[in-house]
Parts: C-alpha cells; sequence; structure tokens
C-alpha cells in the first residue's frame, strides 16, 4: 500500500488545497466549453418575438397568474406527446422574460393551445369556464372584457425585453402602439406596416367587440398564438426518415 497520500491525509490545510485543485479541473472541464458555444438553443425556424398585442396579453396572464395551474412545458414522454403535440423545443419560449413553464398542472398544458379553439371559445370560457365545460374547476376571469387595456408603456415594455436580448428593432419599438391596434383591426391604415413588421401575426378583433380594446382581446391575441410559430411539420418528416 502506498502511503504517499499521507501528506493529504495529515494535513488539513495541504488537502483543502488539493480539493480546490481537483474541483478547478473538473469545473474546467464542464464550463469552459460552454464559452466556445455560439448558443446553447438551436435556431428554429418560424420564431419570432411577440407583437405588443400578444406582449400585452402576456402581462395579463402573468399579471393573473394563469402559471400557477398551467404549465407551458410539453414534456418529451410519450403521453404528453400524444395529447398535447411536439414536445417544446428551447427556442419556443426563447423570447419569452420571465418563462411561463409552470410548475403544477390544475389545468392542461397550454403552450400548443393557440388555434385549438375558437375567438368565441376562448371568450365564454374566459367569461365563465363552466358554460363551456361543465366540470372545470377554473376561475372565471369575467372582467376582462370590461378592462380597457392600458398600454401607454408599451413601447417601453418592448424596450425592456429589447435589453435582455429579444432582438426588437428600433422602429418596431417605435411603432409599438399603432402596432397594437392594427392587430385588432384588419382594415386600419398601419395593417400594412404592421404586416410587415410582423409577417405572421394573426390580425382580428379578439374579443369581439370592435369599439373596444380590452384586455380580453390581448390576452385572447396571446392564447391563440401559443406554440403556432414552429411548423413542426418540417421537424416530424425529418424525425421519421431518421
Ligand atoms: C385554479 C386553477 C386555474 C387557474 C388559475 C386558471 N386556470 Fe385555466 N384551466 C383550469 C382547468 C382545471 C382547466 C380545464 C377545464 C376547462 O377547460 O375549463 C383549464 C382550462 C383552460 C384552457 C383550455 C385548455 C384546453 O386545452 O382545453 C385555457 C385556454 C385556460 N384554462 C386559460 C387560462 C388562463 C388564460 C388563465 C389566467 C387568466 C387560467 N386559465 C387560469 C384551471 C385554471
Amino acid at each position: 500500500m502506498s502511503f504517499k497520500h499521507e501528506i493529504f491525509e495529515k494535513n488539513p490545510l495541504t488537502l483543502l488545497v488539493g480539493i480546490l485543485i481537483v474541483v478547478a479541473i473538473g469545473g474546467l472541464v464542464e464550463i469552459a466549453p460552454l464559452f466556445y458555444l455560439e448558443n446553447t438553443i438551436e435556431k428554429v425556424k418560424g420564431m419570432r418575438p411577440y407583437t405588443p398585442l400578444e406582449l400585452a396579453g402576456r402581462n395579463v396572464y402573468v399579471r393573473e397568474g394563469c402559471y400557477l395551474c398551467h404549465s407551458q412545458m410539453i414534456r418529451s414522454t410519450r403521453d404528453e406527446v400524444e395529447r398535447y403535440g411536439h414536445y417544446s423545443l428551447a427556442a419556443e419560449s426563447m423570447y419569452d422574460h420571465p418563462f411561463q413553464w409552470g410548475s403544477k398542472r390544475t389545468g392542461p398544458d397550454l403552450a400548443r393551445v393557440g388555434n385549438k379553439y375558437s375567438d368565441e371559445w376562448h371568450r365564454e370560457h374566459m367569461h365563465d369556464p363552466r358554460a363551456v365545460v361543465p366540470e372545470s374547476v377554473m376561475p372565471g376571469y369575467p372582467f376582462l372584457a370590461k378592462n380597457d387595456l392600458k398600454f401607454d408603456l408599451i413601447s417601453s415594455d418592448l424596450k425592456a425585453n429589447q435589453m435582455v436580448g429579444v432582438p426588437y428593432t428600433d422602429e418596431q419599438i417605435k411603432f409599438a402602439k399603432a402596432d397594437l391596434m392594427a392587430q385588432l383591426d384588419e382594415d386600419s391604415d398601419d395593417y400594412d406596416a404592421f404586416q410587415e413588421r410582423y409577417p405572421t401575426a394573426k390580425v382580428r378583433d379578439f374579443d369581439g367587440n370592435p369599439q373596444k380594446i380590452s384586455e380580453l382581446d390581448a390576452l385572447v391575441a396571446y392564447l391563440q398564438m401559443l406554440g403556432t410559430l414552429v411548423d413542426f411539420s418540417l421537424y416530424n418528416e425529418k424525425e421519421n426518415n431518421r
């Protein structure tokens, strides 16, 4: 048996320095390569930052604490994929500050709820969930249709997101207010400019009340785009051909 390790075992300070050196080597091996990776998130076609209206809807979602009952993260297990669709990709929440993955599912996952129901269904459901799902335990949010959406500060909101890395252009920030209104009205003068800035955004009056820009307008616009940006037929094909 070798007694070379005695020097460490009999001198706590030497042992400590030894431990630090070994841990530092382990740390370097694990952490250093990450600095040379351009990006740990794989780029995915179709992802774009939220439109001002969707961002405002997302703020309502966060304010009301919808994440306390709903996740936005489909795990890569078979039961989840069969129920909710393709598992969530990292890129799908890369513009989320803060992310809305959630940690509890009293209600279903919402990562791909966009286009699943009509706007009318959402309006009824948000007003009184039991009107469309009799056994629902979700609370109603009837006040959202009555509350005017406050969006005076929406440009600053985009700017704050830009500061933490969301690639909003200065033009998008400058016209955020006009873009928010343009997304609710196909006939507005700003329609073309809006479509140019957000090519895949859906434009319509989401709350069914053209007289009013309500919090419900924003929330439904947000819910209807969730999980719709990435065209998964491209990915499924690739996976099937493996
Ligand atoms: C107390 C828990 C709870 C909270 C808070 C809650 N929900 Fe729900 N949610 C549920 C339950 C349970 C269901 C399933 C029954 C139903 O459809 O109403 C549901 C269903 C849904 C659905 C339909 C999903 C699907 O695929 O069928 C949507 C959309 C939804 N909620 C949105 C919201 C939004 C937006 C908020 C925040 C304003 C919210 N929920 C807050 C519990 C909750």
